[in-house]
């Protein structure tokens, strides 16, 4: 399947934190706002499903808030765990609104 863009949320919209969650085409999808770029991942902690939007962001880590997995944003890559990787989707700005290209 070819990767599309895909309307996720008006930036006017991200609350102060930051940090919000969207659903796209049914998948869950986590937007950080990091350094004046917007990051998206999975939404979805692999471990038990804990949502990472609703963990806490230390510089560009994620930790999920049912039991404290963290994940780098930009890459996915669980940090103390070689082989558990969330997946990372592309971003945009289109229009006032961002715009994820999952693949
Ligand atoms: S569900 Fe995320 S750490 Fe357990």
């Amino acid at each position: 399947m070819t990767a599309e863009w895909k309307y996720a949320i008006r930036l006017s919209d991200i609350p102060e934190s930051g940090i919000a969650e969207c659903v796209i085409d049914g998948r869950i999808v986590a937007l950080f706002t990091v350094e004046n770029t917007i990051q998206a991942v999975d939404g979805i902690c692999p471990h038990q499903g804990g949502s990472l939007a609703n963990g806490s962001l230390h510089g560009c880590v994620i930790r999920c808030p049912w039991h404290g997995w963290e994940y780098d944003i930009h890459t996915g890559q669980h940090q103390s765990i070689p082989s558990v990787c969330i997946e990372t989707f592309g971003t945009r700005i289109v229009n006032g609104c961002v715009e994820v290209k999952l693949s």
